[in-house]
């Protein structure tokens, strides 16, 4: 029998509430020749009954999803690209400021923030692991140093180049399950008035729009601001403050300090409080939630097999590292689904993990439209919808999953 798992923030038994079985690495797209043996994992997520964190009960090594090869860019998308300008500006009036100010990136990927910062002339450190995005950062003029941030890291970053204004981390504190070392890292290189600023996905919007294809290997924590409160009162830091985000299906930002350093924002009981009102931290609301995952999958599939079975073709839109888990889970593979267009070209000419769906270039999309689209790329319907007007024109549909399966 495999151990009980145990809270990666406070040591206590974590109670699965929703198993996903068997699953690939999310980012791990193939070459169509390779035939070995594909790296696989359980992915299951429960709730650790003392501290209330929601987390992975399974923990994939870090340098099998982090290295040379990692795909993902930030700069895919022209509503993030914005959404990263803008955030620097503000950082730039805000808290870096003042004379020498500076700002760390955790996972600065391309560059796509750091890159409004630098052209600014202040100081920045992008921590960046994956060394082909990393080298992009740097064609960008972000200085980066590639390597895993964690405490000795920061200890490092300290001794060199002194402690930071901001920490900053988009999408990339929820990849880390060693969160000890990191917290412990920190705040050995946070300035004392300093600021820890990160945003990931909100278990509020996942659990509202059942959007379980949050869940795979790099999502590790499902925060909420009541388990990132908890998180930080256990490191010696305080939630200061929190914003609702729209993108990426839906975000909160939260911002660290040291205790007493800077005043709680109201936005912070607020977001309790509802919480608290909606039971996000109880066991029986994620396990209706998890209800519903069955469901969604269920309808998709059924949906998928009656148009296939009527003769229609179906392409799938965007190959995301969140469409590894609404594949693998539901069983869709290239017998439902034709091929995948996306955009980046990493991922482009390879299969998909575990699926193993072509992914094509978007051209192969529009050259030939197919009469349906499945919308892997769901959290950026926005902007594919706006471009993708000759599809609809066209007379092709959207297929969409979240927050329930519908056709438009
Ligand atoms: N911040 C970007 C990228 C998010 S993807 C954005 O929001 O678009 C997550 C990134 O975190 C990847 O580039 C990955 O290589 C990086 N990463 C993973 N573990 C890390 C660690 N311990 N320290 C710093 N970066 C890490
Ligand atoms: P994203 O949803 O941002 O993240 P994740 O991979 O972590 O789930 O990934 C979006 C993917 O969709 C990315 O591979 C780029 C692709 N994409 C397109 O192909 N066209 C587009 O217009 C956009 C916005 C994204």
């Amino acid at each position: 029998m495999a151990p009980e798992p145990r809270c990666r923030i406070c040591g206590d038994a974590v109670v699965e509430f929703l198993d996903f079985g068997t699953q690939p690495l999310s980012d791990a797209f193939r070459d169509p020749g390779d035939t070995a043996e594909e790296f696989t994992y359980r992915l299951a997520v429960g709730r650790c009954g003392t501290c209330g964190m929601v987390q992975l009960t399974e923990e994939v090594p870090r340098e099998e999803m982090f290295h040379e090869e990692y795909p993902y860019l930030s700069r895919g998308s022209s509503v993030m690209r914005e959404h990263f300008r803008s955030l620097a500006e503000r950082f730039l009036t805000t808290e870096l400021s003042g004379d020498d100010a500076f700002i760390v990136e955790l996972g600065c990927n391309d560059g796509t923030m750091l890159k409004t910062v630098a052209e600014a002339g202040v100081r920045h450190l992008g921590v960046e692991p994956s060394g082909a995005v990393a080298d992009l950062a740097a064609e960008e003029g972000v200085r980066v140093r590639k390597d895993f941030f964690e405490e000795a890291t920061a200890l490092d970053i300290v001794a060199a180049e002194g402690q930071a204004d901001v920490i900053y981390a988009a999408n990339t504190l929820c990849h880390i399950p060693y969160m000890s070392s990191i917290l412990r890292g920190v705040t050995a290189l946070l300035r004392p008035e300093g600021v820890f600023v990160f945003e990931d996905p909100y278990l509020g919007d996942i659990v509202e729009r059942t959007s379980f294809d949050q869940i795979y290997d790099e999502h590790f924590f499902l925060f909420s601001a009541s388990s990132v409160d908890e998180m930080a009162r256990r490191h010696d830091l305080e939630l200061v403050d929190v914003e609702r985000l729209p993108v990426h299906g839906g975000e909160v930002r939260y911002t660290l300090a040291r205790p007493g350093a800077r005043k709680r924002g109201a936005a912070v009981e607020e977001l309790l409080a509802e919480e608290r009102g909606r039971g996000l931290g109880d066991l029986a609301v994620l396990e209706r939630f998890a209800e519903r995952v069955r469901e969604v999958r269920d309808d998709l599939v059924a949906l998928l097999t009656r148009l296939r079975a009527e003769g229609h073709r179906i392409v799938g839109y965007g190959a995301t590292a969140k469409s590894a888990t609404v594949t693998n889970f539901c069983g869709i593979g290239p017998d439902l689904v034709e091929f995948v267009c996306d955009t980046t070209p990493a991922k482009q000419h390879k299969l998909t993990p575990g699926s193993h769906i072509p992914v094509r270039p978007p051209e192969v999309f529009s050259d030939d439209y197919p009469p349906y689209a499945l919308l892997f790329a769901w959290n950026h319907a926005d902007e594919i919808m706006a471009k993708e007007q000759a599809f609809r024109e066209a007379g092709g549909r959207w297929i969409r999953y979240v927050p329930d399966v519908h056709v438009v």
